[in-house]
C-alpha cells in the first residue's frame, strides 16, 4: 500500500499513523528502554520472534521503528535498522556477512574513516579487504574469490564525487552470488534508490543529508529482500541454525533473513542501537529532505559553475560539469542531481589552500556533510588523514584537496564568500 505512494508523502507518513490511544499526529517520542509484558508465555513469543513487539530499546524501539519503516519505504526495501551511527550501520552489516578469514571488496574513493574501519579494524578482526578502481567494474570481478562475503560502494564517493555504476556492479555481484552494499549517504533515496540498480542492502548516515541540520548522529542499513540467501554457499550461517538463537536459521525467513539475523543476532550482541531521540529529530529533518535536496543540488550546481570558472582553480570535481568524466553517467544515473559536496583543487600551495580555509566567514570549516549550512573542509588533513599517500592517492586526494559541502543559503552568499577568501588567500 504504501510503496504506491509519492516519495513526498512516504517522507511525511511511511510507518506511522495517528496512534490508537493518544491520536497524536505527529510522530512521538518514546524515550524509553523496556516495555511491559502481559504474561510468561507473552514474553517468551517475543523472544521467540512468534509474534512482534517490543522487547528492550537496544533490539528495538517505537520511535526508531517509525524512522525505521520511512527510510526502508523511501528506498523501496523491505525493512530497515537504525544504528548509533553511519560507522556502526557498515560494522554491523560486515559482521552479519563475513568472518575472521573471509574477505569483502570495496572501492577505495569513499569515506576516509570507512576505509580505516575496513582496511585496519576489520583486518585485526580477520576480514580482509581488497580496495579496488571502482570506475572499472571488473576490478570486482577480478578480485573476487570463495572468500569473498560482500562488495562495497558510495554511489558517489566522499569527498571527490566520483560517480559508481551501480548496475554494472551488481551485475558483477549477482554472477558470483554476492551482496552488494551501497552507501547512498551523499545522494539520499531522493537522487538514487540504489535497489532499483541492483543493489541488495543500503547503508547512510543519517547524521548527513536525511536528517539534515547537523544536530544528530546516526546510521541506518536496508535490506532490499531480494538477495539469495538459501542455499547460497557462501552463507552457512544464514543456512544452518544459529545456536545463539533458539536454533533460528534466517534463510527461512522470507525475504527478511538478512535485516531479521542483524537485529536479532548482531545488533544484540554489539548493541549500537540508535538513540530514540536522535531518530525523532531524524524523523523531523527528513519531512522537508526532497525540498532541501532540491536546494542543495542547485546550489550546488551555482558553485561549481563558479569555481570552474576562477581562474585560481586548477580542477573542479564536480559530476554535474560536463568536463567531468563522470558527466554521461550522472545525467543516466543521478537525472535529479548529484548532490552537493564535491571537491576542488586551488591552483596554489597548501599554505594557499590553508588560507582560503582560515578566509571564509559564512562558510563553516567542520568535519562534516550535508547540514543545511554550508561547510569546507581540508580532508587530506582531517578525514582522511589516516590514510597512508598510496591510499591518498587512490582516493584521488592531495593536499590542496578542497571539500564543500554546499548548503541551503543564498548562493549568490555562498559565491561571494569562496571569492573573497580566494582573493584573500593569494
Ligand atoms: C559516505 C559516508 N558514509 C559513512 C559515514 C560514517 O557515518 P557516521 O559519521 O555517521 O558514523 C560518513 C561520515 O562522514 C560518510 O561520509
Amino acid at each position: 500500500m504504501e510503496q504506491k505512494l509519492g516519495f513526498d508523502t512516504l517522507l511525511l507518513h511511511a510507518g506511522y499513523k495517528s496512534e490508537e490511544r493518544t491520536k497524536s499526529r505527529a510522530v512521538p517520542l518514546y524515550m524509553t528502554t523496556a516495555y511491559s509484558f502481559d504474561s510468561v508465555e507473552h514474553a517468551r513469543s517475543l523472544f521467540a520472534l512468534e509474534q512482534g513487539g517490543n522487547i528492550y530499546t537496544r533490539l528495538q524501539n517505537p520511535t526508531s521503528d517509525v524512522l525505521e519503516q520511512r527510510i526502508s519505504a523511501l528506498e523501496g526495501g523491505i525493512g530497515a535498522l537504525a544504528t548509533s551511527s553511519g560507522h556502526a550501520a557498515e560494522l554491523m552489516t560486515i559482521l552479519c556477512l563475513a568472518s575472521s578469514g573471509d574477505e569483502i571488496v570495496s572501492s577505495s574513493s569513499i569515506y576516509g574513516g570507512t576505509i580505516n574501519l575496513f582496511g585496519k579494524t576489520l583486518k585485526k578482526m580477520g576480514i580482509t579487504t581488497k580496495f579496488v578502481n571502482s570506475d572499472d567494474p571488473d576490478e570486482y570481478d577480478r578480485a573476487t574469490n570463495e572468500k569473498t562475503k560482500a562488495y562495497f560502494v558510495e554511489v558517489v564517493g566522499n569527498p571527490n564525487a566520483n560517480v559508481s555504476d551501480i548496475a554494472a556492479i551488481s551485475k558483477i555481484a549477482k554472477k558470483h552470488g554476492i551482496p552488494l552494499i551501497v552507501d547512498n549517504t551523499m545522494t539520499t533515496p531522493f537522487l538514487i534508490k540504489p535497489i532499483e540498480y541492483g543493489a541488495d542492502i543500503v547503508i547512510h548516515s543519517t547524521t548527513k543529508y536525511l536528517s539534515g541540520n547537523g544536530t544528530v548522529m546516526g546510521g541506518v542499513a536496508v535490506d532490499s529482500g531480494k538477495f539469495q540467501w538459501r542455499g547460497n554457499p557462501r552463507f552457512p550461517e544464514f543456512n544452518e541454525p544459529d545456536p545463539s538463537y533458539h536454533g533460528i536459521v534466517y534463510a527461512d525467513i522470507p525475504e527478511a533473513a538478512f535485516i531479521t539475523k542483524l537485529r536479532t543476532h548482531i545488533l544484540r550482541d554489539v548493541g549500537a542501537c540508535q538513540s530514540p531521540f536522535n531518530s525523532w529529530v531524524t524523523l523531523l529533518g527528513m519531512e522537508t529532505l526532497s525540498l532541501r535536496m532540491e536546494r542543495h543540488c542547485e546550489n550546488a550546481d551555482k558553485v561549481a559553475s563558479f569555481l570552474e570558472k576562477n581562474p585560481r582553480i586548477k580542477k573542479v570535481n564536480y559530476p554535474r560539469l560536463p568536463s567531468s568524466p563522470y558527466y554521461e553517467l550522472t545525467s543516466r544515473q543521478l537525472k535529479r542531481g548529484a548532490g552537493s559536496t564535491f571537491t576542488f583543487e586551488i591552483d596554489g600551495t597548501r599554505e594557499n589552500g590553508a588560507k582560503f580555509i582560515d578566509s571564509l566567514k559564512l562558510v563553516s570549516h567542520v568535519a562534516n556533510l550535508g547540514d543545511s549550512r554550508t561547510l569546507v573542509s581540508n580532508p587530506a588533513a582531517t578525514t582522511h588523514s589516516q590514510l597512508s599517500d598510496d591510499q591518498l592517492k587512490a582516493a584521488g586526494i592531495s593536499p590542496t584537496t578542497i571539500r564543500l559541502s554546499v548548503g541551503l543559503e543564498t548562493a549568490e552568499d555562498i559565491i561571494s564568500d569562496i571569492e573573497q577568501a580566494l582573493k584573500a588567500a593569494f
